[in-house]
Order: structure tokens, then C-alpha cells, then sequence
């Protein structure tokens, strides 16, 4: 068999023999998983031979259903396919390079979806890709090896994934002349070990798969093996949709369906439990509940649906329900909240910056989201807890993450209530819109639920009225010597004059006080920032005019300053001196030290600046004085005049 998986892209495929497909398998369970090891465990010629083994190699079916979904949308028979393409196509919308190879079988009992994720380098990134929908994972053991610290890594992932069928394929059993004693003392290796992180249960196979050795049938060279064979394991394993189906009914709602005026209908996947018309549901986080009055499908309305099946309910009361939200049994509803402990997996270039928004993909909620400095990393090699600042690619850890708003979740090892779905999100740079991360909700913090929003009486307007203005923001950035701070105090001054209460936030004053922790590391930056935004934030509800002048080198912590204000009070002022400018006037002599190298990570020398695409205001200081800058940014302010920028 070939060595290299085929990677199915829908461009490439071409409609047919769509409905033969369909008659023979539509009423087929299907089992989803991975394959780990490496090369040279054998595992290309396992799946080959399963793929031999089952004798019913459907590559060109499966091509035919791909290019079908492309035209006739994911509803009804389509599904499993939609999952499988899906899968691939979303990750190459998030701009994830990915090298996971899908294969699909089938046997008569049941069709299969292999995830065979290449063990080298970048093993995380590719498993978490390919495991965070399998029901299970074959983990292939050279018998000749014995238990390897890869064989740990796997096994910790795929559990930590919620992966819980694990089959120990001890493969090249024709290699140690079918050694029963050799077989058990790896068995009982793996035991150990699996144990130690809590996998309770895993099926131990002997196999061969280039002599074919217990794959499609049991081996007579292994007659004290008293288990299944490895096709016939896979085909009667328990797969995890039945206990789905047992829990509380949740149902993330991917659109509302709104035709015309008398129909609105929720569309969705039903991620745990089974509805029925006449149940009665409750939305999260709102918390409003009414009945289920119809279950609509493609190919009719429906009784009951349960745990795995795209529907689209209406609701008996007109409440609000939109994208994001979750449809539940009223009576066991999953919780709400903005703080979590999550266990994180980095699969971006560039690290962690705790502190920097993300944007947070839940089920079908979208937020930004904050990460915390972890409170520890995993080494996936000796299980052990390692402090760590940050995350890099690949690297697991554990740390606390903030949501902008609250968000119906589930802990992602409550898999009966649908965790996996509603326990399992990705991060998303909201710069280059690529996927930085995949992350499991351990729990919610509890403060979270307990730290209520305060409402006070004097509130921002009464502040702001009392004091004449209307509250803004002035965000000043630029290089260091840029120019920001004298042009800023000379606004400020000017305000002052006309009576306009103010603040002016210098980056080099804070940093003597609030932020005297904090360095110039781009972690550090990110924090400095972010503590600003808060507390020009809390200044402008005192209804004061706030001006920062920060470097502020990064777009990402200047968009999450504007997000906190509405359109009107941000304004952004770009002083843009360039950067040979800045460095001829050294005011204060850190270029000169910074190009000695006795100064690191020194903003337009060895640390980016990033400068602003759209400012409301530019101010050019190689064509302005300061003193002109600063009327002009003053009469814009107070809106004397548009600026023609
Ligand atoms: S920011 O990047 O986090 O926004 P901030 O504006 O607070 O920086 O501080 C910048 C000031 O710190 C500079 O004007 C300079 O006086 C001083 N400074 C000291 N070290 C550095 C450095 N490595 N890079 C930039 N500025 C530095």
C-alpha cells in the first residue's frame, strides 16, 4: 500500500454515483478516529490493510459526495460528509496549515473516518486537529520497542482531548515470533502508565499489519490471545453519540431562520440529549425559556431528534434567541460565565501574549477573550508541571482566560452534557485571523459568578454633565521621542484653558508606579497597555477627557482600547516622526545606547512598531511644531472643524 495519505480537497472532485453510495450506507453508525505513531511503527501499513481488510475502498464516493455538498448545501444524507470536509475547509479558512490525511472505509457494520496525523515536529498541532472529533484512538506500538515516550505523548493527548477508546495496537508481532511473555510486559508497561493519567480503560490488540495478524480476522499464531480482532473491535465499540444522547438536551444555535414573518426557526446541531415538541427549553445566557413547538427538517417536521442531528426548532413564545446562544432543557440548563480555568494548546508561530484579546470560538459563540499568564505548562514528554510566562507553538498549559461577555459552556470532560462541543474552543488572532489555539474548559471561577457589576447612582453621564463635556479618550501613539508626551501636555494645556477637566496618562510617569513590574518584553507591552485602556476606561466614566501617550506599539492593544469606549470618545492620534527623525534628536539617549546594544528590545530597533492604518488623526511632526499640532488636535476635539484626513 502507499506510504502517503491522500488529503481530499473539494476543488479537485468531480459528482457521481452519489445515490449507490447513499443506499448502502446511510444507516450505518459511524466510528471516527486516529491513527498515532510514527512511520515507523507501521502505521501507513496498518491503515492500508484496513483499508484492504474492509474491501470497500470508497475514495471515489467519497469525492462525489464533496463535490454534491458543495451544490446542494449540508442538509440531511450529506451530514457525515459535511463533517469530514468541514473539517479540513474550516481549518484552512482559520489560515492553519494542517497536515492531517482523512481516509474513509466502511465494512458492513459500520463506515469509518481515520484522522492519520503525521508524527513528526509538529505532532501537537496535527493531533489536536485530527483527534478533538474522534471517538477513538489506535496508539501503535513497535513490539520490538516496547512503550515509548512518544507512546505517552499520544496517550496523554488523545485523553487530555477526550478521546476514551484506546486501543494499544502492538504491531510487528511476526517480528518477535508472536511472544506472548514479550506482549504482556508491554501491556502491562502501558498499564502503568495510562493509569498515571487517568485512562482507566484501553483494549490491548497483538497484530501484524503487513502479515495481516488479528486486523480482519483472529491469527492462528496468536491462539492465547482471547480479545477481538481489530476491525471487529472497531465495529462493535460503544461510540460516544449513545451517551450524548442520555444527557440534558443542548442545542447551539448556528443561525435563526427568519424567511418571512411567520416563521422563525432556530437551526442548529443538537449537541447532548434528545427534544420533543412540547418540551420545554430555556436560552443561555439569557436565561428566557418557552416550548418547543415544531422540530423541522429537511425532509419533514420530526417527532424527537437527539444528540447529533441538524435541526431547526421553533419556539412557542417569541423570545430573544439569536447565534451563539443555546437552546436547553429549561430544567438542566448548562451554566453561564466569563472567567475559566482552560487547559491550552498552542499551535501558532508566535507565543502566547497574555493579556492580548483574542477572539474566543465556542460552539457556535464568538467573543474576545483575554488568557492569563499560565499558571503552569505540561511537558508532554514526562507529564510533569513546568512554570512558564507564555506559550509556544505546540507547548500545553494550563491558564485562567476572560471573557468580554458571558457564555454558555460546559466542562469539556462532561462529555454526556455535550463538553466537547460546548467545552471546546479555539483562539483566533483578530489581526491575521488565524487559529492560534485550541483550548478544553476545566471549570468556571467561581468569582466569575460571584463579582457582580455595581450600579451607582452617579453615573457617567451625571458625571459628565456636571462637568460640562462630553468624556474622550486621546490616545496618543508614536515612536519613543516621537514627540507624543510634549504634544499631549501642550493639548492638555489648552484644554485646561478653557475650562475642560482632563488627565494626562505618560508612559513614563505610570511606569514608575502601576506599572513598575512591567519591562519591555511584548508580554510586557501587551499588559501595560491593557492596564492604560482600564484605567483611562474608569477616568472617562468619571466623565474626565483622558489622554495617554504610550508607545503603544502593537494594533491588537490599541483596538482593545478603542473596543472599551464608543465611536465618538476614541480618539486615536498617530505623531508620526519617522523613525530617523526620533533617532537624531535623541532626547534621551536611548537610541544611542539601544544601537550599542546596551538597551534590548527597543521600539523601531530590535522590536516592532506597528503603526496605525486608520488614526483620526495624523499629525506629521517633520511639518508641524508641536504648538501647531496640539491647536490643531484641540480644535478637532472640541469640534471647531472635520479634520480633512
Ligand atoms: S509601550 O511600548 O509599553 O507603550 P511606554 O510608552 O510605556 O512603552 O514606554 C516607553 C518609554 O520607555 C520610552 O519613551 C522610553 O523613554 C522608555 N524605554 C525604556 N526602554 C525602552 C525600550 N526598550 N523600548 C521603548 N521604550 C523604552
Amino acid at each position: 500500500m502507499d506510504s502517503e495519505a491522500t488529503v481530499y480537497r473539494p476543488e479537485a472532485l468531480i459528482a457521481d454515483d452519489i445515490d449507490a453510495y447513499l443506499d448502502t450506507h446511510q444507516h450505518k453508525s459511524m466510528l471516527r478516529f486516529i491513527t498515532c505513531g510514527s512511520v515507523d511503527d507501521g502505521k501507513s501499513t496498518l491503515i492500508g490493510r484496513l483499508l484492504y481488510d474492509s474491501k470497500m475502498i470508497f475514495e471515489d464516493q467519497l469525492a462525489a459526495l464533496e463535490a454534491d455538498s458543495k451544490t446542494s448545501g449540508t442538509q440531511g444524507e450529506n451530514i457525515d460528509f459535511a463533517l469530514l470536509v468541514d473539517g479540513l475547509a474550516a481549518e484552512r479558512e482559520q489560515g492553519i496549515t494542517i497536515d492531517v490525511a482523512y481516509r474513509f472505509f466502511a465494512t458492513e457494520k459500520r463506515k469509518f473516518i481515520v484522522a492519520d496525523t503525521p508524527g513528526h515536529e509538529q505532532y501537537t498541532r496535527n493531533m489536536v486537529t485530527g483527534a478533538s472529533t474522534a471517538d477513538l484512538a489506535i496508539i501503535l506500538i513497535d513490539a520490538r520497542k516496547g512503550v515509548l515516550t512518544q507512546t505517552k505523548r499520544h496517550s496523554y493527548l488523545a485523553h487530555l482531548l477526550g478521546i476514551r477508546n484506546i486501543v494499544l495496537a502492538v504491531n510487528k508481532m511476526d517480528l518477535i515470533d508472536y511472544d506472548q511473555e514479550r506482549y504482556e510486559a508491554i501491556v502491562s508497561a502501558y498499564d502503568l502508565f495510562a493509569k498515571s493519567i487517568g485512562i482507566s480503560n484501553f483494549t490491548p490488540i497483538p497484530i501484524s499489519g503487513l502479515a495481516g495478524d488479528n486486523i480482519a480476522s483472529l491469527s492462528d499464531q496468536t491462539p492465547w490471545y482471547a480479545g477481538k480482532a481489530l476491525i471487529d473491535h472497531l465495529e462493535t465499540v460503544e461510540i460516544g453519540v449513545n451517551a450524548r444522547r442520555d444527557g440534558p438536551m443542548r442545542m447551539p444555535v448556528q443561525w435563526v431562520n427568519r424567511p418571512n414573518l411567520d416563521f422563525r426557526g432556530f437551526a442548529g446541531q443538537i449537541a447532548s440529549g434528545t427534544v420533543k415538541s412540547g418540551d420545554k427549553v430555556r436560552v443561555v445566557p439569557s436565561g428566557k425559556t418557552s416550548t418547543v413547538e415544531r422540530i423541522v427538517t429537511f425532509d419533514g417536521d420530526l417527532e424527537e431528534a437527539s444528540a447529533g442531528q441538524s435541526v431547526t426548532l421553533t419556539l412557542a413564545d417569541e423570545i430573544d434567541c439569536s447565534r451563539g446562544d443555546v437552546i436547553a432543557a429549561a430544567d438542566a440548563p448548562p451554566s453561564a460565565a466569563d472567567q475559566f480555568e482552560a487547559t491550552i494548546v498552542w499551535m501558532d508561530e508566535q507565543a502566547l501574549l497574555p493579556g492580548r484579546a483574542y477572539m474566543l470560538k465556542l460552539g457556535t459563540q464568538m467573543v474576545s477573550a483575554t488568557v492569563q499568564p499560565p499558571k503552569y505548562q505540561i511537558n508532554v514528554n514526562t507529564m510533569e508541571q513546568v512554570a512558564a510566562k507564555t506559550l509556544e507553538l505546540n507547548s500545553i498549559g494550563v491558564a485562567e482566560i476572560t471573557t468580554d461577555r458571558r457564555i454558555a459552556f460546559e466542562g469539556y470532560n462532561d462529555a454526556d452534557k455535550g463538553g466537547r462541543d460546548l467545552g471546546g474552543f479555539i483562539l483566533i488572532d483578530k489581526v491575521s485571523n488565524a487559529t492560534v489555539a485550541a483550548g478544553m474548559i476545566n471549570f468556571a471561577l467561581r468569582r466569575s459568578q460571584n463579582v457582580h457589576w455595581q450600579s451607582v447612582d452617579i453615573t457617567r453621564e451625571a458625571h459628565a454633565s456636571q462637568k460640562n463635556q462630553q468624556p474622550k479618550l486621546l490616545w496618543f501613539t508614536g515612536l519613543s521621542g516621537s514627540g507624543k508626551s510634549t504634544i499631549a501636555n501642550l493639548v492638555e494645556k489648552k484644554l485646561y484653558a478653557v475650562g475642560k477637566h482632563s488627565f494626562l496618562l505618560d508612559g513614563d510617569n505610570v511606569r514608575h508606579g502601576l506599572n513598575k513590574d512591567l519591562g519591555f518584553t511584548d508580554a510586557d507591552r501587551v499588559e501595560n497597555i491593557r492596564r492604560i485602556s482600564e484605567v483611562a476606561k474608569l477616568m472617562t466614566d468619571a466623565g474626565l477627557i483622558v489622554l495617554t501617550a504610550f508607545i503603544s506599539p502593537f494594533r491588537a492593544e490599541r483596538q482593545m482600547a478603542r473596543d472599551l469606549m464608543d465611536d465618538a470618545e476614541f480618539v486615536e492620534i498617530f505623531v508620526d516622526t519617522p523613525l530617523e527623525v526620533a533617532e537624531k534628536r535623541d532626547v534621551k539617549g536611548l537610541y544611542k545606547k539601544a544601537r550599542a546594544g546596551e538597551l534590548k528590545n527597543f521600539t523601531g530597533i530590535d522590536s516592532p512598531y506597528e503603526a496605525p492604518e486608520n488614526p483620526e488623526i495624523r499629525i506629521d511632526t517633520t511639518q508641524m511644531t508641536p504648538e501647531d499640532a496640539a491647536e490643531y488636535i484641540v480644535d478637532i476635539v472640541l469640534g471647531q472643524w472635520a479634520p480633512t484626513i
